[in-house]
């Protein structure tokens, strides 16, 4: 029998393509989901930017580029940060990646030995967990309040801080909750990485999505030595399959993620750094107008869950998702844990969800609202209804 390495024993496949993978078979079986799995936008990707990577294909600019992206895209990329939040990173500063997730998969593997100790709040993004344990890590959880909207505390985060700390992982807008942090705690959070040598890697995948406050990035901070953006024009720009990401902060970091990059997928595609660097320089009317129906749309999800009896839900601050407490529902009864109960709402309402132990927590499920308000108010009639058997 084929033996296979002790190192990819450590993960496993990301929950959350489980349920895409399990909602993409029953619709291909002809079932009417209503899909709030996937955590993407259901928006195209707006069509100037489609047309930069036609007109990338007729120059046949299809060959391979440097490693870390054309100089054009990290240009932009550094352009754009600056125009939108005030940084000042350089060329130098920036790497552009497959997807925000290469960025974060080099960075743990750039810089973890065994046993070295990555502080990781919760409910956290499925995919830190696992390739902080791929690259031999070990995850430090630092607990978070629901009643205080799942907030991260720099001084409860300073608390945990060993020998071993490498690293802390904060993600605002995060992925599952919708909260967003502050500028100050932010800032805080910084201060306790600076303190203590550490790297602060802040994934800010949603930066563009707050709702109630300007956005912003820690980069446009002073000390940036001990900080890593990490970054995506996934959901900014609805490209998730484009396959555009990016990194910015320490030269000597990024030269060692490059190396990773170099030996395994080498640049980011060709024609989608073209698309990336139309995205980044043309009118950002598409990320408002994103923001926009995004908020209406949580707003209409929040009233929905809440009118579902004994169903909680703090309300999101960014990014598009909503993380009900359903806990109320879990018995010995049938629905024994969210996992169950993810599994009997696809199959017994056709509604897609995923379950919030792909998230470090028992009590709750994550909806993602990338979907259009017809979609949410049938989603939510189904709920309710699939609610009211128990
Ligand atoms: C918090 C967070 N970070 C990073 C990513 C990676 O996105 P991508 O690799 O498409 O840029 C995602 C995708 O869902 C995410 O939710």
């Amino acid at each position: 029998m084929m033996e296979f390495s002790e190192r990819i024993s450590r993960i496993s496949v990301s929950s959350t393509a489980a349920v895409v993978q399990k909602a993409d078979k029953l619709r291909a079986n002809g079932a009417k989901l209503v899909d709030f799995g996937a955590g993407e936008p259901d928006f195209p990707t707006p069509d100037h930017i489609k047309q930069a990577a036609v007109r990338a294909l007729e120059e046949n600019f299809t060959k391979y580029t440097p490693t870390g992206g054309t100089r054009d895209l990290k240009e932009a990329l550094v352009e754009r940060h600056a125009k939108d939040f005030g940084s000042s990173y350089t060329v130098e500063e920036c790497l552009a990646t497959v997807g925000g997730k290469q960025a974060i998969f080099e960075a743990m593997m750039a810089t973890l030995n065994a046993g070295d100790e990555v502080i990781l709040p919760v409910p956290y993004w499925v995919s830190y967990l696992d390739i902080i344990n791929y690259a031999g890590g070990k995850a430090v959880f630092l607990e978070t309040d629901e009643a205080e909207n799942f907030a991260v505390r720099a001084d409860a985060v300073e608390k945990l801080i060993t020998p071993r700390t490498r690293m802390i992982v904060v993600n605002s807008p995060n992925n599952p909750t919708g909260s967003a942090l502050p500028r100050e705690e932010m800032e805080r959070l910084l201060a306790v990485a600076v303190r203590h040598k550490i790297l602060l890697l802040s994934d800010e995948c949603y930066c563009h999505f707050v709702y109630n406050a300007p956005p912003f990035s820690l980069g446009s901070s002073k000390d940036r030595e001990h900080l890593l953006i990490v970054g995506s024009l996934s959901k900014t720009y609805a490209m998730t399959g484009w396959r555009v990401g990016f990194a910015l902060g320490n030269a000597k970091l990024l030269a060692n993620m490059l190396k990773l990059q170099s030996h395994s997928t080498s640049n980011p595609t060709s024609i989608a750094q073209k698309a990336a660097v139309e995205a980044l320089r043309a009118s950002q009317d598409s990320v408002r107008g994103m923001l926009a129906e995004y908020r209406c749309r949580r707003d209409r999800v929040v009233e929905g869950l809440r009118a579902i009896p004994h169903v909680t839900c703090t309300m999101p601050q960014g990014a598009f998702y909503a993380y009900p407490n359903i806990s109320a529902y879990l018995n010995d009864d049938g629905l024994a844990d969210t996992t169950v109960l993810a599994e009997r709402l696809l199959d017994e309402a056709l509604v897609a969800v995923v379950p919030g132990p792909a998230f470090g927590t028992t009590q709750h499920i994550r909806l993602s609202y990338a979907a259009s308000l017809d979609h949410i108010d049938e989603g939510l009639r189904r709920m309710a209804a699939f609610f009211a058997k128990f």
